[in-house]
């Protein structure tokens, strides 16, 4: 793409440096456990690839994708699972893997649908913040950064299925793509 979409926001080194330290805080974190991270679909798939690559530990990988927003940009109030873990997660060490938390609503929800699954422990890990959005409390052990009130797009995150391709993370600016 060579036009810039949106407001850019972070740029693609920013990221680049906050994925390699969040890396090497889960490595030391998690040495000698039995790591699985959790990758939520859609949104988080680009965060989760860079991510584990900057994890020197054997870890495990599934995917999971739930619904709480339709094709517009507020929240529909209700989560959806479409697509479910591979395998149990009984005795292991869980890591949720998120793009945004919001208002919060996704991932408490699965912070409580998981654990009722009985894992060893149970963390979660999102890039982005919007931390004056949170309307259901959620525990979060590892933020990428804490962002303003605004419609992001960009590495993974979309707008109407579009933008997620983006290097960077911007600002959705509306009279683009209306
Ligand atoms: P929550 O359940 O309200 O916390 O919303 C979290 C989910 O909404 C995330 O998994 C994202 O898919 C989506 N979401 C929230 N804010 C944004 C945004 O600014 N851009 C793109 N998707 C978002
Ligand atoms: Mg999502």
């Amino acid at each position: 793409m060579e036009r810039i979409f949106g407001k850019p926001l972070i740029p693609q080194r920013e990221i680049e440096k906050r994925v390699r330290e969040l890396g090497t805080k889960i490595t030391a974190d998690y040495d000698g456990k039995e790591l699985l991270m959790i990758c939520l679909l859609k949104g988080a798939y680009i965060f989760f690839a860079d991510l584990v690559r900057n994890i020197q530990l054997p870890v495990m990988v599934d995917f999971m994708m739930v619904s709480s927003y339709g094709a517009g940009t507020t929240s529909s109030g209700s989560v959806k699972i479409i697509q479910d873990l591979s395998s149990p997660i009984k005795g292991k060490d869980i890591l949720i893997v998120e793009d945004i938390v919001d208002s919060g609503l996704t991932l408490s929800y699965l912070y409580k649908t998981l654990k009722a699954k009985r894992p060893r422990s149970l963390k979660v890990c999102v890039l982005l913040d919007k931390v004056e959005r949170r309307k259901h409390s959620i525990p979060i052990d590892y933020i990428g950064f804490t962002i303003p009130n605004k419609f992001i797009i960009g590495y993974g995150l979309d707008y109407q299925d579009k933008y997620r391709n983006l290097p960077y993370i911007a600002v959705l600016d509306i009279s683009e793509v209306e």
